[in-house]
C-alpha cells in the first residue's frame, strides 16, 4: 500500500471534510451533525472484514493512523478479545468514538473540577457497545477519562479535534482507580495518575 492510498471510504472522507470545516472543538453546535454522520459508518468503510485479521494479538491494541491534518486527526483502533486500553484522558479534546466491529465495554468518568484536572471524578457511563451502538462523545468535561475492555475482537474509530499534542498541553495520561470517596449524597472516584515509564 502506498502512503497516498486511502484506507477509508468516501463516506468517511466526507466526515473528515465536514469536521475540518465545522471545527466541533471550537463550535459545539457542529457536534450533532458529526455524531449523526459517524453513526452511518459501517465496517466496510475501513475494509474491516480484511483488516481485522491483521490485528497483532501480542499487543493490547494496535492503531492505524487514518488522517492527520491541522486540528483534525483520526485513527482506527483494534483490540483483541480480553485485552484492555487502560484508563486514560483526552485533555481539552473533543473525540467521536464509533465502535464498528465486535463488542466492548466502556467505562467513563467526568472530572469533578475545572481544568487542569486531577483527582476526583464522577462515574459517567459503564456500557457495552457494538456496531449497532450510537457514536460516543468525549468532551473536556464529558466522558473524558475512560477505559476499554474488548469483550470480543473489536475495532473502533476515534476522530479527534484537536489531537494529542504535548507542546500544547495535551499529553495522554493513564490513571488508576484508587478509592471511592463519599461527598454528601455523591460517590466520587479518586483517580491517581500512573507515572509513565
Ligand atoms: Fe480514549
Amino acid at each position: 500500500m502506498t502512503q497516498q492510498e486511502k484506507i477509508y471510504s468516501e463516506r468517511f472522507e466526507k466526515i473528515l471534510q465536514h469536521t475540518q470545516i465545522t471545527r466541533p472543538h471550537e463550535n459545539p453546535t457542529a457536534i450533532p451533525s458529526i455524531l449523526s454522520m459517524m453513526n452511518d459508518l459501517q465496517p466496510q468503510d475501513f475494509s474491516l472484514s480484511t483488516v481485522i485479521h491483521t490485528m497483532n494479538r501480542d499487543w493490547d491494541w494496535t492503531t492505524t493512523n487514518l488522517f492527520a491534518e491541522g486540528d483534525i486527526n483520526a485513527g482506527l483502533f483494534m483490540v483483541p478479545k480480553g485485552h484492555r486500553i487502560p484508563l486514560h484522558d483526552h485533555p481539552q479534546m473533543t473525540v467521536f468514538f464509533r465502535v464498528l466491529w465486535g463488542h466492548l465495554e466502556l467505562k467513563a468518568y467526568d472530572w469533578d473540577q475545572r481544568f487542569p484536572f486531577e483527582g476526583l471524578a464522577n462515574p459517567r457511563s459503564h456500557v457495552q457497545l457494538d456496531g449497532a451502538s450510537q457514536t460516543q462523545l468525549v468532551r473536556p468535561e464529558l466522558n473524558n477519562i475512560h477505559a476499554i475492555l474488548a469483550l470480543s475482537d473489536c475495532a473502533f474509530v476515534d476522530l479527534f479535534a484537536p489531537p494529542y499534542c504535548a507542546d500544547s498541553g495535551r499529553s495522554c495520561s493513564n490513571y488508576r482507580e484508587k478509592a471511592w470517596v463519599q461527598r454528601g449524597g455523591e460517590k466520587l472516584m479518586q483517580l491517581e495518575r500512573v507515572p509513565s515509564s
